[in-house]
């Protein structure tokens, strides 16, 4: 299939490689909750994690979606699959998810955080509310989902990934919502993740900085592979696409006045909105 043809690439830089188990083999039978699975990168991640014949656990809002995908997992080969529907604005909605995996499974191994609310591509407006209500759903449900995930995790010695973006290491115009909330889950989870080694815990956090993904060559399908497999590998951190981003942050840490003028300098004014 794809998945393995792709996967027999192994890792690079690794000696050993064909004895090195993939990350096909190192899911199937695993117990995998993805938030924000309805669509896009999400969704994708699923059908690949079905692939590898993963019990899954899907979330996000619309039922209708979730049913579907759900029904495709199925039918590509998921131990099992399952959804709770939800706005993860809701406190309640990640102690139940955690709740409903406890009750199937009796526990867990990977955690996938990637869901995001609606903000949009503007001049910051003002709107506190939307600043508080955006921090609750893209980096407080996160810890909350986390939180409730830890003690099922120590047990398997499984792993968190967190889906951020190159906003979260970054701060270019116009997004500064979403770019607060992709920081404030960096900050979180890299300290959590020292806390974890001190206190010799064996639970793998993995921080995904993306690049711009449904352009050209970078697919979500692609990108939702190299999520899953960064996670199995029990990475530290993943870039997609690598070479863009390590240039970008590099170019940051040596002069940031000039890759911010760079990025003021990529966007047509007209036609970003103020609000
Ligand atoms: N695509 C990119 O270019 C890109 C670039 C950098 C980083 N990323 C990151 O990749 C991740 C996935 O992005 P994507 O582009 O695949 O997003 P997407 O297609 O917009 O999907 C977002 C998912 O979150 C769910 N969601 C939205 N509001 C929610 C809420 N209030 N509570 C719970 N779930 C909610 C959506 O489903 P419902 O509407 O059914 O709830 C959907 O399943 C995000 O963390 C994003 O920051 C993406
Ligand atoms: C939050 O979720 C709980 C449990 O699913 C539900 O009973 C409650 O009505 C929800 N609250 C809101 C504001 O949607
Ligand atoms: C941590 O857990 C992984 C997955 O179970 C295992 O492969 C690895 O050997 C463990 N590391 C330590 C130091 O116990």
């Amino acid at each position: 299939t794809k998945v393995l043809l792709s996967e027999s690439l192994a890792v690079p830089g690794l000696p050993g490689l064909s004895s090195a188990p993939s990350s096909a083999e190192l899911l199937r039978g695993k117990r995998v909750i993805v938030t924000g699975a309805s669509s896009g990168i999400g969704e994708q991640m699923a059908y690949h994690l079905a692939r590898m014949e993963a019990h899954l656990l899907l979330t996000a809002r619309t039922e209708a979606k979730l049913q579907k995908v759900v029904e495709r997992c199925l039918e590509l080969g998921a131990a099992s699959a399952r959804y709770i529907s939800g706005s993860m604005a809701n406190a309640s909605l990640p102690e139940e998810v955690l709740r409903e995996a406890e009750n199937t499974w009796g526990g867990l191994d990977m955690l996938i955080l990637n869901h995001i609310g609606q903000s949009g591509f503007t001049f910051f407006s003002g709107d506190v509310g939307h600043v508080r209500s955006l921090m609750e759903t893209n980096f407080v449900s996160y810890v909350a989902l986390a939180t409730a995930a830890l003690p099922l995790l120590k047990e398997s010695e499984g792993s968190i990934v967190v889906v951020s973006s190159i906003a979260g290491k970054i701060a270019g115009p116009f997004t500064a919502s979403y770019s607060a909330t992709k920081f404030a889950l960096d900050g979180f989870f890299s300290s959590l993740r020292q806390e974890l080694i001190i206190d010799k815990v064996n639970v793998s956090i993995t921080l995904c900085i993306l690049g711009y993904i449904n352009t050209g060559k970078l697919s979500p399908e692609e990108c939702a592979l190299q999520i899953i497999r960064a996670g199995a590998l029990r990475r530290r951190e993943l870039r997609y696409p690598g070479p863009a981003i390590g240039s970008a942050l590099l170019l940051h840490s040596l002069a940031p006045e000039l890759l911010e003028a760079l990025l003021r300098g990529s966007y047509r004014l007209e036609n970003v909105r103020r609000t």
